[in-house]
């Protein structure tokens, strides 16, 4: 089965996404994780998407639809999530769209619930790895050995969007935007709700159970 998988910043959409895939055998599209790598490699989509990101802002609509459209096209036959899109609902239209022309379907659309307070402390607390993108947090999932991946050997670092002044501009953005799509995808009898603010492993299964 095919699934959105959507939620606020922090919600654990990436730590989630990396289960299905290991586990799964799913696919991963991240637009978060699909900019960062064209910013890190210096592409003309990355210089065109590194200023919103930076002020916690969305990337314009047509970039990020282009780009999704672009990676759909490509896809094998796996089951695919798409973590971080739609996140506004000219973007949910578009995927509505694109998805109808390949003969593709979206079976569930599953919200991860989290209060805003636990939001605030995986944001501020989160690290990543700048090889191969790892997802850490100081307290709740540490690195064995400081500031080193435990997946590379690569260099662990924050996030340029997981400073305090950015990340209340990610979450504003977020309930304007694409807490709202809630009411779209329960109008497509797609939605459904897992409390995101579980223990990892809990959050897993939960999700496992809806999509099967
Ligand atoms: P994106 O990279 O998608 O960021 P986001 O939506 O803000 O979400 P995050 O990646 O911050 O959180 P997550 O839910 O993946 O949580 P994670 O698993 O890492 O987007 C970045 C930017 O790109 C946007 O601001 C925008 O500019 C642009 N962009 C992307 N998509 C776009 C689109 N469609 N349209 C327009 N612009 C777009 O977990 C967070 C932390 O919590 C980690 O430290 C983790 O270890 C910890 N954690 C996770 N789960 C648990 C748990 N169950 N218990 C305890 N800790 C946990
Ligand atoms: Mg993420
Ligand atoms: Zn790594």
């Amino acid at each position: 089965m095919n699934i959105v998988l959507f939620g606020a910043p922090g919600a654990g959409k990436g730590t989630q996404s990396t289960l299905l895939v290991e586990r799964l055998g799913m696919v991963q599209i991240s637009t978060g994780d699909l900019f960062r790598a064209a910013i890190k490699n210096k592409t003309e989509l990355g210089q065109k998407a590194q200023s919103f990101m930076d002020k916690g802002e969305l990337v314009p609509d047509s970039i990020v639809i282009g780009m999704v459209d672009e990676v759909l096209a490509k896809l094998e036959n796996k089951s695919f999530i798409l973590d971080g899109f739609p996140r506004t609902s000219a973007q949910a239209e578009a995927l509505g769209k694109i998805l109808s022309q390949r003969a593709l379907e979206i079976g569930k659309a599953v919200f991860l619930e989290v209060p805003r307070e636990e939001l605030l402390g995986r944001l501020t607390g989160r690290r990543v790895c700048k090889s191969c993108g790892a997802v850490y947090h100081v307290q709740s999932k540490p690195t064995k050995v400081a500031g080193v991946c435990d997946v590379c050997g690569g260099e662990v670092i924050q996030r340029n969007d997981d400073k305090e002044d950015v990340i209340a501009t990610r979450l504003k953005t977020y309930e304007e935007n694409t807490l709202p799509l809630r009411t779209y995808f329960k109008e497509l009898n797609k939605y459904v709700e897992v409390n995101g603010a579980q223990d990892t492993e809990t959050v897993f299964s939960n999700i496992k159970r809806v999509i099967s």
